[in-house]
């Protein structure tokens, strides 16, 4: 099953042209991860994808919804879909006045309407699942970075969505709290999840990825399997992009 269905899709602010007709397919359980320079456009797409940036041109097809340039952002279609969608960024995940049982918990209540004690044993479930069994009862601020990543992820899964979106969630962090991170992203990858990630981590890229979209200038201009893209890249602009990060 295709899980995103991505087909020419255009999205400009004002007068400048940021996707260039960008098209795709996630499969159901794939996970994606989508590279290329700052400002090619990379985070726009994710946040078309959840609908947060409605698309000028083009459609979008998620877990069977198809979002079309005319939408309004504010259909009631939209907020089940979002349901279904979880999203991870860089920073500022986290609520800092709850802990991380309650920043876990508090969507089930509030979106999902369960109930506070069923709510709260999930949260525990998924908190394990990330490492942090032990961190319930902490703060955002008595967590480190990589922690505070770990309660976002455990948020997100909680939810039980269809499709993660993470757009480069280790990329604030400390090298030595960046593998932890990774580490739990490779493990709800093989569980069968399907993401689309953002990041410029090559060896997480070639360990869990299923494919690489190479992104310039508002067009995927390589997409194939990681280690393809990677190490024989067919464009100058690939070929450099990954001659600098290695
Ligand atoms: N809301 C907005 N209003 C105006 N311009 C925007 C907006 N969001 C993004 N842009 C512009 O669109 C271009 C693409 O931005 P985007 O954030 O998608 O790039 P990116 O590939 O994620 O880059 P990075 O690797 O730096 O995160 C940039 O030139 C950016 O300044
Ligand atoms: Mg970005």
């Amino acid at each position: 099953m295709i899980m995103v269905e991505i087909k020419e899709v255009h999205k400009s602010f004002r007068d400048l042209h940021v996707l260039r007709g960008i098209s795709m397919d996630v499969r159901e359980g794939e996970s994606v991860v989508i590279m290329g320079p700052s400002g090619s456009g990379k985070s726009t797409l994710l946040r078309c994808i959840n609908y947060l940036e409605p698309i000028d041109a083009g459609s979008i097809r998620v877990d069977g919804e198809l979002l079309t340039p005319k939408m309004s952002t504010r259909l009631a279609k939209l907020h089940k879909l979002r349901e279904r969608i979880g999203f991870v960024f860089q920073r500022f995940n986290l609520f800092p006045h709850l802990t991380a049982l309650d920043n876990v918990s508090l969507a089930l209540k509030i979106v999902k309407k369960i109930g506070p004690e069923q709510a709260e044993e999930i949260a525990i479930r998924c908190l394990e699942q990330v490492g942090l069994k032990d961190k319930i009862s902490s703060y955002p601020d008595q967590l480190s970075g990589g922690q505070q990543q770990r309660v976002a992820i455990a948020r997100c899964l909680a939810m039980e969505p269809r499709l993660i979106l993470l757009d480069e969630i280790t990329s604030a962090l400390d090298p030595e709290l960046i593998k932890e991170v990774l580490e739990v992203l490779a493990r709800v990858s093989r569980s069968g999840m399907t993401m689309i990630i953002i990041t410029h981590e090559l060896k997480f890229a070639k360990e869990s990825a299923d494919r690489i979209c190479f992104f310039y200038n508002g067009k995927i201009i390589e997409e194939g399997a990681p280690e393809q893209i990677i190490e024989s890249s067919q464009t100058a602009e690939a070929k450099r992009f990954f001659q600098a990060l290695t």
